[in-house]
């Protein structure tokens, strides 16, 4: 577990009660998760879970994943309160040295992260005919956040070339991202393994 990752993050959902309350979940996959053939899901860096949650309540059985035990905590304690828990595996992780399981999934969805590493890994992952689905954020002068680590900032065009002819590709554009705290720009993609 990379301690300091934990400690910072944990530190920001502490300091930062806006983080942890009612958040919308992701627009692609609101609008793409119906495609899934199936019900098994994993969200990568959910944080406090509003996609996971989202999963849950439209019956996915959900793995979600991260290295904040301050988010995970509230993610349980918001799911006691709304659906049956048996639905979700919270899991603290260090994604920097995770690796999925081959053909284990039928949905994954992973916003507002980015680790280059994993995103073959998650292809991978896909069963087929299932969907995996990114937004996060790309680098743009206009961006309102200055100063990022551009480690974590993706480049114009950069989602669709991790994907082959193994995968079609359902979804892919460049845009504003919508009510968070910074105006920044986010590339979004939704592919299927076929
Ligand atoms: C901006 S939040 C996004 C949360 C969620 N995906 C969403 O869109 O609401 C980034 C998340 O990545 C998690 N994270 C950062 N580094 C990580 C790592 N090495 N392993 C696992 N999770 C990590 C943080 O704890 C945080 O919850």
């Amino acid at each position: 577990m990379s301690q300091q990752d934990q400690i910072k993050w944990d530190k920001k959902y502490t300091d930062n009660d806006s983080l942890l309350g009612f958040r919308e979940p992701g627009a692609l996959l609101k609008q793409f998760f119906s495609y899934a053939g199936g019900t098994r899901a994993l969200d990568i860096a959910c944080g406090t879970g509003r996609n996971t949650l989202y999963l849950a309540q439209h019956g996915f059985e959900v793995d979600a994943l991260d290295i904040s035990a301050v988010a995970l905590q509230e993610l349980t304690q918001h799911l006691q309160k709304v659906t049956d828990l048996s639905f979700v595996h919270t899991q603290l992780t260090d994604l920097d040295s995770y690796t999925p399981p081959p053909s284990a999934y039928d949905l994954i969805i992973q916003t507002n992260f980015l680790d280059r590493r994993l995103i073959p890994l998650l292809a991978s992952a896909l069963t087929q005919g299932a969907l995996l689905i990114i937004e996060t954020y790309m680098i743009d002068p206009e961006n309102e956040k200055k100063g990022s680590n551009e480690t974590y900032l993706l480049t114009p065009g950069e989602l669709p070339g991790y994907f082959d002819e193994h995968y079609e590709i359902l979804f892919y554009d460049e845009f504003w991202n919508q009510g968070e705290n910074y105006r920044m720009r986010k590339q979004g993609i939704v592919v299927r393994r076929v």
